[in-house]
């Protein structure tokens, strides 16, 4: 079996408890029936120590944990002055990762082959239109990564510079997914960040509305791809993290799943974190038919995107009201 999970977040105590629980409840590796793999698509932690300690309780229970890094993984504001800059803290973590017996690159298990994929976002990934009848802060103001994570100077200014440093770190592991490819049936590729922008609901429907503009990357869609490129029917699957909506839905013949169990506050209210089902099995002896209950995949396999509406959801303008005042273009909102 194939588990997977992103957005453990386990600086909260809950969420270390929900791993703890989780990592006691099935006993040792090997305890259950068969082998039990578990995918973790990034954001595990902001410091290094809960980050380890994470990883040695999943690594106590499942027979193989798999990891790909996320934005708050990078974080260096609370590693008092550990690490010069993100990249060192990125080499710390995968050498954590080689400790504790955690895969960070391609292996295959049984007919499945596992694939991680090391990603960014980058602004130009958002395509759609933007919503200008509220001011939306600042990316720098909404997004912690600009204040928490250090790039090197040649990495820190261009747009795409930092997606395609990450999208380039996988040509490393080019001969080894070949070696996967031809030993396996099916093929599960995972990342922390989003791969296509419809993964995400339209910006009318989010609280910040620019979040498309950090949570992707174009460079990611066309690797996956190129792996999946001649998959049978129902073989290819890509679990992701970043923006804590659960997903699950099938796009031109690959299935994407997403899998948070992402902040206390968001599971309480229900919307956006799972909770009892997780972690979610992708995978027992083939790909699990069951498409898993995620409110906004569920919204969107019955509901075509609109983009080109950006007239706020109810919810979203009774926010903006509520924190910044009356939206700029109230006339034309309500006349539209
Ligand atoms: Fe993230």
């Amino acid at each position: 079996r194939v588990f997977v999970v992103s957005d453990l977040h386990t600086d909260y105590p809950e969420n270390m408890e929900w791993v703890r629980r989780l990592a006691v409840r099935a006993g040792p590796p090997g305890a259950g029936e068969g082998f039990d793999a578990l995918v973790v698509a990034g954001d595990v932690a902001e410091t290094r120590d809960n980050f380890a300690r994470t990883m040695e309780a999943l690594r106590a229970r499942f027979d193989a944990v798999f990891y790909v890094p996320g934005n708050h993984d990078l974080w260096l504001r609370r590693e008092g002055g550990r690490y010069v800059d993100s990249m060192e803290k990125l080499t710390a973590l995968l050498d954590a990762c080689s400790e504790l017996g955690v895969d960070t690159g391609p292996r295959t298990i049984g007919d499945l082959g596992i694939i991680p994929l090391f990603s960014w976002y980058h602004k130009s990934f958002d395509k759609e239109k933007d919503v200008n009848s509220v001011r939306v802060p600042s990316l720098e103001m909404a997004c912690k990564d600009f204040h928490a994570c250090q790039w090197p100077l040649d990495l820190g200014s261009d747009d795409e510079a930092l997606a395609l440093y990450f999208d380039k770190l996988n040509d490393k592991n080019n001969d080894a997914i070949e070696e996967v490819k031809k030993k396996s049936k099916q093929i599960l590729t995972f990342s922390h960040f989003v791969p296509r922008q419809e993964l995400c609901p339209e910006k009318r429907m989010l609280y910040y509305p620019n979040l498309p503009k950090v949570i992707g990357s174009d460079y990611l869609e066309r690797r996956l791809r190129a792996i999946h490129d001649n998959a049978k029917d129902g073989a290819a699957c890509h679990v992701f993290g970043h923006t804590h909506f659960c997903w699950d839905s099938v796009v031109d013949g690959i299935r994407y799943v997403q899998a948070p169990l992402a902040y206390p506050r968001e599971r309480k209210r229900r919307i956006n974190g799972g909770q009892g089902w997780l972690p979610f099995c992708v995978y027992r002896d083939g790909f699990n038919p069951e498409i898993y209950p995620a409110i906004w995949s569920d919204y969107y396999n019955k509901n075509r995107r609109e983009p080109e509406n950006t007239q706020l959801a109810p919810w979203v303008a009774k926010y903006f009201s509520k924190y910044y005042g009356p939206p700029v273009f109230a006339k034309q909102t309500e006349s539209s």
